[in-house]
């Protein structure tokens, strides 16, 4: 009997597995495994929701009109080139869909966000990845591993899990060092906490050039992970390619609600990165005066090294989980002596550098 076979290279994937939300053991969990925001979303968001219950019978808009043009108007950007998606993983998907397929290649750094190699397999593609340098995606390397076969290549600035971020003139010069029929995709999830002076999450590539695009999220510092919604800030040619790959309502209502809201409330955006840059510091000097590497990062968390402690990852990440603290372990990532640290409110860091502090005494 022959059976339904899926599209080569689908069996291949190890399926993405999220942040631990909960554990067996501790009633009480602190999750700080996924990057959420600790403030949550906007109380305009939530209103926002409130009052689209009443309107659940109907389809949403499946162009996303006012929420892309919500995010236009505060991000200064020309509405026709910003398509949104349900969740920038959406995005990446489809991008990957639309110009990738059997016999290609798509290209990413080391410790590469893991939806890239994800997507990449699902249409046939090869992942191929370019060493990094201090945990730090590195331009040399990525160009040296660009072939006749390279179609996309992926960079996550920052990126997720190292923290590290490379500053805009080395994104002009990996640009500059790609043939013109490579898309490069500067995924940009969490831009707004980063504060350093040289660094430019994509935009002016993408104005300046017609294969660049940008991604970003409302899943990090906008507090809305739940609702799934992303967007892309597109040259006009490929924001016409995504609208002719997405389902015709691809981002629903409620997300659309709640993320137009969220745009216009950057008062409330900008509490969150004032409790970020206040914890940043904080929390790495704090674990390295433990004895941990930890890797600078311009993110909403922190990627801390046990090994030098003479203790593993691991059996930290049991120990903290036993006392119902969730952080993330990145075996995955190729980082299996690391765990992933989500800047959390005051209380939730304090109970995690507690516990390291008791597990390292230990
Ligand atoms: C670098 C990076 N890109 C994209 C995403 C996907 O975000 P979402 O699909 O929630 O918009 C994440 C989520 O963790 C991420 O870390």
């Amino acid at each position: 009997m022959s059976t339904p076979v899926p599209q080569s290279g689908i069996l291949n994937i190890s399926p993405y597995i999220g942040g631990k939300a909960s554990t067996d053991e501790s009633a009480k969990t602190i999750k700080l495994s996924a990057n959420e925001s600790p403030l949550g979303p906007s109380p305009d968001a939530v209103s926002a929701v409130d009052a689209i219950k009443a309107e659940l019978h109907r389809y949403p808009d499946g162009g996303s009109a006012n929420l892309t043009n919500a995010i236009a108007e505060i991000y200064k950007l020309d509405p026709a080139r910003i398509v949104c998606g349900n969740g920038s993983d959406e995005i990446i998907s489809l991008l990957t869909l639309a110009y990738a397929g059997e016999g290609d290649e798509v290209l990413f750094t080391e410790h590469g966000f893991l939806m890239y190699g994800i997507s990449a397999m699902s249409v046939g593609a090869t992942p191929v990845k370019a060493a990094e340098t201090e945990r730090t995606a590195d331009v040399d390397n990525i160009l040296d591993a660009v072939t006749d076969r390279t179609r996309i290549v992926f960079l996550a600035n920052p990126n997720n899990p190292t923290g590290t971020y490379i500053p805009q003139s080395e994104v002009a010069r990996l640009r500059g060092g790609l043939r013109d029929d490579i898309l490069l995709v500067v995924d940009a999830a969490y831009a707004e906490y980063v504060s350093k002076e040289d660094y430019e999450p994509g935009v002016e590539l993408v104005m300046a050039h017609d294969n660049v695009v940008m991604t970003r999220t409302f899943s990090k510092i906008y507090g809305l992970s739940a609702l799934r919604l992303g967007w892309a800030f597109c040259p006009p040619e490929v924001a016409d390619v995504l609208h002719r790959v997405r389902g015709p309502f691809n981002v629903n209502a409620l997300a659309q609600a709640a993320g137009t809201a969220a745009v216009r409330d950057q008062a409330h955006i900008n509490r969150a990165r004032a409790h970020n840059d206040k914890w940043l510091p904080i929390l790495t000097q704090r674990l390295r005066g433990m004895g941990l590497a930890v890797t600078p990062s311009v993110g909403n968390f922190v990627l801390m090294d046990f090994v030098e402690s003479g203790k593993s990852a691991d059996e930290a990440e049991k120990f903290l989980s036993s006392r119902g603290l969730l952080l993330r372990g990145v075996a995955g990532y190729g980082l299996p002596t690391c765990l992933r640290m989500t800047i959390g409110s005051d209380e939730e860091n304090h109970a995690v550098l507690d516990a390291l502090e008791s597990f390292l005494e230990k």
